[in-house]
């Protein structure tokens, strides 16, 4: 697809790999609508890095654990840039979870963040993104085949979502292309003890960790260039997921 002059929707876009992909939209002429928890310093920078380059930026403000607030983004895009032609669900919740520490309080959130929200946005986005021939990218992680201990809810949720990409690529065909990008580590969770560093950079075949640019790249390829690609899920993990 044509990406200069398109508008993409980036869900919590203000730091991190969602700034990565909007800064990296935005290099290639696409308008930008950055989602965040909160219009905060975070927000405003990555919305004036996005504007720097040309394109038309702006920060939408929305709790994903409130649904009403979720199923109104695209409209608020449309509305903003009158058209809406790329989805890209990447917020998440990554926190601890055992099987002690459950509570289905916690697991809610957890699913309602990183599931249930990508689900909402792709049907109240369907109808702009089917007439403008576009895409949906759920960020998925290599950990949904190869669970960590100890984050039941996390795993669970990114196993859903694979399954969501696949759903949703039949769905919305033939006019939509949807596909998951799932990265091994991107970029370390912050706090990350250098121990557990280690230990999971001795399971990566590659010896490192990637970047959140190398994620940013596959999805702006996919974006540009992925017209025939649709319901895969593609690992960005150095090779994790064979050890
Ligand atoms: N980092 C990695 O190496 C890695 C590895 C595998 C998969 N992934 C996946 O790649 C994506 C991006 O990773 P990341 O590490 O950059 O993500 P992150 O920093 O953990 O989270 C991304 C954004 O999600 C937003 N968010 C979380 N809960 C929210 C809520 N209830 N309402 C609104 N926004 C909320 C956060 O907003 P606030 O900033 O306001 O908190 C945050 O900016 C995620 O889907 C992640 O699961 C990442």
């Amino acid at each position: 697809m044509q990406l200069r002059g398109s508008t993409a929707l980036i869900t919590g876009a203000s730091r991190r790999i969602g700034r990565a992909i909007a800064e990296r939209l935005a290099d290639a002429g696409c308008n930008v609508a950055l989602h965040c928890r909160h219009a905060d310093e975070h927000a405003h920078a990555c919305r004036d890095a996005c504007a720097a380059r040309g394109v038309r930026a702006v920060t939408l403000e929305a709790s994903l654990l409130d649904p009403d607030a979720v199923a109104a983004l695209p409209g608020l895009v449309v509305a903003e840039f009158g058209r809406l032609d790329i989805l890209i669900n990447n917020a998440a919740t990554f926190e601890p979870m055992s099987l002690a520490d459950f509570s289905l309080d916690r697991w809610q959130r957890d699913l309602a963040v990183n599931l249930t929200a990508p689900m909402i946005l792709a049907h109240a986005s369907a109808a702009a993104l089917r007439s403008a021939g576009g895409r949906v990218i759920n960020l998925c992680d290599a950990a949904a085949e190869r669970p960590f201990p100890g984050y039941l809810s996390y795993c669970t949720s990114k196993a859903a979502l694979e399954s969501l990409t696949r759903s949703l690529a039949l769905a919305l065909a033939p006019e939509v292309c949807v596909v998951g990008v799932a990265p091994g580590v991107a970029l370390w969770p912050d706090p990350m003890d250098s121990a557990t560093k280690e230990r999971l950079l001795s399971r990566i075949p590659l010896g490192r960790s990637g970047e959140p640019s190398d994620i940013a790249e596959l999805i702006h390829f996919l974006l540009e260039r992925g017209d025939y690609i649709t319901g895969q899920i593609l690992r960005v993990d150095g090779g994790r997921a064979l050890r």
